[in-house]
């Protein structure tokens, strides 16, 4: 018990030296750090929808400033090289709050520096910049067909020489037609998962990019087993969707339309069936050291695992229904009490679930009691899936009743911190 312990917590402090490991943020494609993100100029001048277009094939958005600093260093950054520089702005009316980021962050109400008079959408409705003269550092706005320079932004990312380096990610993109399971396998011998998406920004990357690579639609890593219960594989959190407003959510998968197979626009989402196969996009942290060839666990002959019913156990380990992989037992009852450091919320996979519907039932509680509040409550057959507590503490039941069982259930068990997920600019 006591060498497990230190095994544990050796563990866990390997676990957090890698994740709080610095990375020198880096930029890509050419791009230049400025102030935490990346931005490229292009001197020769184009219309700004051609403009963006330039920018994304770089999977990046035209300028955004969002504060006084940025703005001051778009003139230190551009010198001489051009005067007038298109940004990612668009006024639908000479009204700051009716000007729109490109990024999709909202509106310019928040910062602006646009010059006395501005915007004035007789002259037109796309932004730009004045690096001299007396306008220097103001915006102004013009007609969009006009010609201008340009610059174009992405966010800083972790050195790493993988091709899809984004925000602290690499992407991969795999033709391979797969089903969720085996897209899922594929990404996890990259230490990664299939993909999470978190902002407009990442979902125009990934679009981007995944179109050219790959020939079906895209499966990401996303799911809701039951109702109102959305999650990502990775974890992270639910925090932006792109559903097509004529999805009819009737399967568990989520999948990114490439435009071509179905009415559905290209980079929208839509709900697809977990076992039809589509072309794979995988996301792993940029700068992680992935071991050549995994481990392949040998599965044959398997004995019962450990399975931690009625006893207390700390992440990062692993929960399973009594007997697994076998069927559980009839009139069970188990209770798992599980917690992690204090800092730290208690994410649980199930990578395998199924039990009897309706009577053979786990729920997942938000604390170390019956009393808390209930995270979900789970019988049938699932795709894998993730439940995340508040707290550093969660309470998993599982009752049976007196006839039928099925394999049951096993999670893994890690620490997750709330803080470290997703992208913020
Ligand atoms: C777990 O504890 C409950 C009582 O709290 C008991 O009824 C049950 O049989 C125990 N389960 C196992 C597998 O030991």
């Amino acid at each position: 018990m006591q060498f497990y312990s230190v095994l544990l917590l050796v563990s866990l402090l390997l676990l957090l030296t890698i994740s709080e490991a610095s990375y020198p943020p880096v930029c890509t494609s050419g791009f230049t750090l400025i102030n935490g993100k990346c931005l490229r100029i292009f001197v020769d001048v184009s219309t700004h929808t051609a403009a963006e277009k330039t920018c994304k094939g770089y999977g990046a958005t035209l300028v955004t400033v969002k504060n006084s600093i940025d703005n001051r260093a778009i003139a230190d950054f551009t010198g001489n090289n051009a005067n007038l520089f298109w940004m990612g702005l668009y006024c639908f009316d000479s009204d700051v709050s009716k000007c729109l980021w490109d990024d999709a962050t909202g509106s310019a109400e928040v910062y602006d520096n646009f010059a006395a008079g501005f915007p004035h959408i007789a002259l037109g409705n796309c932004v730009y910049y004045s690096v001299q003269g007396a306008l220097a550092g103001m915006w102004l706005s013009s007609d969009c067909n006009d010609r201008r320079s340009f610059i174009c932004e992405l966010p800083a990312s972790h050195a790493d020489p993988c091709p899809y380096n984004y925000n602290g990610f690499c992407y991969t993109f795999h033709n391979t037609a797969s089903t969720y399971t085996k897209g899922q396998k594929i990404c996890e011998q990259e230490c990664g998962n299939l993909a999470s998406i978190h902002s407009a920004n990442e979902n125009r990357y990934i679009m981007t990019f995944g179109g050219r690579a790959t020939k079906e639609d895209l499966l990401l890593g996303g799911m809701w087993p039951a109702d109102d219960v959305y999650n990502w594989v990775d974890g992270s959190l639910w925090e932006y969707e792109n559903f097509d407003p004529i999805n009819v959510r009737d399967s568990v998968c989520v999948i990114m339309s490439n435009g071509d197979s179905r009415p559905i626009a290209l980079g929208m989402w839509y709900s697809g069936e977990c076992k039809n196969e589509y072309s794979v996009v995988c996301k792993r942290p940029a700068g992680i050291q992935c071991p050549p060839n995994p481990t392949i666990v040998p599965v044959t002959p398997m004995p019962a695992v450990q399975s931690f019913c009625n006893s207390s156990v700390m992440a990062p380990s692993e929960i399973t229904s009594p007997h697994f992989p076998y069927n559980y037992y009839n009139s069970d009852f188990c209770s798992y009490q599980i917690s992690t450091l204090g800092s730290y919320n208690v994410l649980l996979r199930f990578s395998t679930f199924d039990t009897e519907k309706v009577n053979d039932v786990v729920t997942v509680y938000d604390g170390d009691s019956t009393n808390d509040p209930v995270i979900g409550v789970y019988a049938g057959s699932f795709y894998p899936f993730t439940v995340i507590s508040t707290g550093n503490k969660m309470l998993v039941t599982f009752k049976t009743d007196k006839s039928n069982t099925r394999q049951g259930f096993s999670g893994r068990i890690t620490s997750y911190s709330t803080t470290e997920s997703g992208e913020r600019d």
